[in-house]
């Protein structure tokens, strides 16, 4: 089986690739990857000589063509993935997120080859804190930032080739991810690596905000189990039960690296920073018999915390150039 993955240069397409390799021999990868600030070839270094690496852009329909053309199957990561980004600059996000998706169900169609998307719960806008809801399928969509607001279109237009031109498609919409090779710009490596550097942590308002943490491996096992066994046309939203506001994880991590509780600085909010996400699996866990391996968050973010003791060289060319970025907005 030939699989194209795109974005395989970042944070959770370099660890698919991996898993992939390690786990599913039956594919062999080839990885289209624009390296954009995000995207870091190195990140792919341990298995460089197993795939088949191209330098380029999902929205380029003349090479998206010729790849797709070659393959059986397209998973989708890439993408402008950064909230804070997208509220500086929209347009790179418009440009990749939809026009790359675009391009790429073009291709499909035409080939008629089969395609995963990969796409997040905050299509679905944010919960209240004291809310015991969770995302469903079946929620609307309601994405608050240019980021989600190009998520939620991208996924739409999943959904209007699986209608109108029947092809070959599932989508999944998962939840925060942590694990290796994140990008500093993120809550957690942004921590850690300031904890690393000798800066204070720096958390948004009051640190209320929850998200749900998956690790990155549960994350593209769950899409490996949807590209075994889901079935075409359906969303699959991917979560671990993960819910945790900021300050706790900020907490988490000062405790680990052997900070005072008290070592960080409250900075400037994100301008309509949603509340709270939460996943509810249930379709994935009882239709596809999914289950995620990462169920201690505190042993999973250890393991994380030491990855990039062990990884400066990876992370540290990045490091002065987003502290400076979040520098001049206050953050
Ligand atoms: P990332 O920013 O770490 O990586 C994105 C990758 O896409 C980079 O390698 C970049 O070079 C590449 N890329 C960007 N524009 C491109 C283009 N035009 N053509 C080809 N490659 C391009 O992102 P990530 O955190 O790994 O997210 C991957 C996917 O997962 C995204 O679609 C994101 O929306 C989704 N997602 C992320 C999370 C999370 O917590 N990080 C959660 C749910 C869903
Ligand atoms: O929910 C899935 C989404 O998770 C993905 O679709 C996005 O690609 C991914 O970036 C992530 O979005 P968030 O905006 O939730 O992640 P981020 O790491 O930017 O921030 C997590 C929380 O931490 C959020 O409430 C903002 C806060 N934060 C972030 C940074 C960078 C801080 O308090 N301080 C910071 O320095």
């Amino acid at each position: 089986m030939r699989m194209l993955v795109t974005g395989g240069a970042g944070f959770i397409g370099a660890n698919f690739v991996h898993q992939t390799l390690r786990e599913h021999p039956e594919f062999s990868v080839v990885v289209l990857d624009a390296l954009t600030y995000a995207g870091n070839e190195a990140s792919l270094a341990p298995v460089r000589d197993d795939i088949e690496f191209v330098h380029g852009s999902v929205a380029d329909a003349e090479l998206v063509d010729r790849l797709v053309g070659r393959s059986d199957v397209v998973v989708h990561f890439a993408a402008e993935s950064h909230n804070d980004n997208s509220l500086r600059d929209p347009s790179p996000f418009l440009q990749t997120n939809i026009v790359g998706t675009f391009t790429l169900l073009e291709a499909v169609r035409k080939h008629g080859v089969r395609y995963h998307h990969i796409s997040t719960d905050e299509v679905y806008g944010d919960l209240e804190l004291d809310d015991p809801a969770k995302f469903t399928p079946e929620t609307p969509y309601n994405p608050s930032s240019p980021y989600s607001s190009t998520k939620a279109g991208s996924d739409l237009l999943v959904r209007a080739w699986v209608r109108s031109f029947g092809i070959h498609a599932t989508i999944s919409n998962c939840s925060n991810n942590y694990g290796p090779y994140q990008h500093v710009e993120k809550f957690i490596p942004r921590q850690v690596t300031n904890v690393l550097s000798g800066l204070r942590p720096k958390l948004y308002g009051a640190g209320e905000n929850v998200r749900d943490w998956i690790h990155v491996d549960d994350h593209n096992s769950a899409v490996h189990a949807i590209l075994d066994r889901g079935r075409s046309g359906e969303t699959y939203l991917i979560g671990a039960e993960g819910e945790k506001n900021n300050r706790e994880v900020l907490g988490l991590i000062l405790e680990l690296t052997g900070q005072p509780a008290d070592a960080f600085d409250s900075v400037t909010d994100r301008v309509g920073h949603d509340l709270r996400y939460a996943i509810d699996a249930t379709k994935l866990r009882t239709e596809l018999g999914w289950t995620p391996r990462y169920t201690d968050f505190r042993d999973g973010l250890a393991a994380t915390i030491d990855w990039y003791r062990a990884n400066e060289a990876w992370w540290r060319p990045l490091k002065d150039g987003v502290e400076a970025t979040y520098a001049a907005q206050g953050q």
